[in-house]
């Protein structure tokens, strides 16, 4: 069994192509970057328009891939940006119908999630989702995945993102930040916002940018904020894991590509004797192989919707969506 599926949340305009053993057979992206501050969803989606139908030609072609090979076509219907997804939608429902496949609809977090669970083997781990948009820690409970805690208020890679260019970066942030941060000698006091299974960035944007005012360095500000943030996930995820009993740890999203990150929860879990997992950088950030895997997972399950009932869903939570193939 092969799929494809189309990935337009946001920035990314990405297909995959993946078989029934999690084989990621063939994936081409292409990133909108905006040329000054965050993103633009008009402008984001306009990219997409123009990049997707080379994307699902290279797709095919380095899957070696014939579409009548395909047995479904999975898009990611929300959470997201309005008229990223509409455009990916609509590329999904044009190939559904042109070659006769069925539609499946994908949860974009529970893509990250479903990748990620895959390539580690562990069948019920915690997982901390952390990205641009997003920063979840997730358990699957009673037939869907559970939020146990979360930003209150913008996601990490977000806040990363913002944080950057206002100290004269560019975007993506975050992997400037990592990069910044190898040179940081002193950790600054910032605020460590975390509230029972919840945390917060906003209060730590407001510190550095007043820091960095009065004279603190980009790799000091970049070291301190990995530190503090970081620690702030690692704390939330330790306490999930005795929490819910679970004996094994999961990162996916974008910001799960961070090496800091994956070695403080990765010494966390091993200070329990649990394992931990996070996929190669090109499956943390948002791409059409997730969503692929995941549409696999759900058309087997026979999750799929006609395109008539296609609409897509930008505010659909982690939490709202089930997860039949998880069911036993
Ligand atoms: P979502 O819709 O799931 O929130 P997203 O649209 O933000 O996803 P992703 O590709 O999952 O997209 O994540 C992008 C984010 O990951 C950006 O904010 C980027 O700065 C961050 N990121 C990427 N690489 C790194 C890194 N090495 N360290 C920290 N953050 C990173
Ligand atoms: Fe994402």
């Amino acid at each position: 069994m092969v799929v494809l599926g189309i990935e337009s949340t946001a920035h990314t305009a990405s297909v995959g192509i993946v078989s029934e053993n999690a084989e990621v057979l063939g994936l081409a992206s292409d990133m909108y970057k905006p040329a000054s501050g965050g993103i633009h969803p008009r402008e984001a989606a306009n990219h997409h328009v123009e990049v997707f139908p080379s994307l699902v030609e290279r797709a095919l072609a380095s899957a070696k891939v014939n579409p009548r090979d395909l047995e479904a076509i999975a898009f990611a219907q929300g959470p997201g940006l309005g008229p990223c997804l509409r455009t990916g939608a609509t590329v999904a429902r044009t190939l559904s119908l042109l070659w006769h496949r069925p539609l499946v609809p994908v949860n974009h977090c529970v893509a990250h999630i479903e990748i990620a669970r895959v390539l580690s083997g562990l069948d019920d781990p915690v997982l901390l989702y952390a990205s641009g948009g997003n920063t979840q820690v997730i358990a699957h409970g009673s037939g869907r995945y559970r939020v146990l805690g979360e930003t209150l208020d913008v996601g990490i890679g977000n806040f990363l993102d913002k944080l950057w260019i206002s100290l004269g970066g560019q975007f993506p942030g975050g992997p400037a930040i990592e990069r910044a941060a190898l040179e940081g000698i002193d950790l600054l006091p910032l605020p460590y916002s975390v509230h029972g299974m919840d945390v917060a960035f906003s209060g730590m944007l407001t510190a550095s940018q007043v820091l960095h005012a009065r004279g603190a360095s980009r790799e000091n500000l970049a070291y301190s904020v990995e530190v503090t943030a970081y620690s702030m996930l690692t704390e939330i995820t330790e306490r999930a894991l005795a929490h819910r009993k679970k004996e094994a740890v999961v990162l996916g999203g974008g910001v799960a590509c961070n090496e800091r990150l994956r070695t403080m929860v990765g010494a966390m879990a091993e200070s329990w004797g649990h394992p931990s997992f996070a996929p190669p950088k090109a499956l943390c950030v948002d791409n059409g192989a997730m969503i692929a895997w995941t549409g696999l997972l759900a058309w087997r399950a026979g999750v799929t919707i006609p395109v008539s009932a296609s609409e897509v869903q930008p505010r659909q939570r982690t939490d709202l969506v089930l997860t039949p193939w998880r069911n036993g």
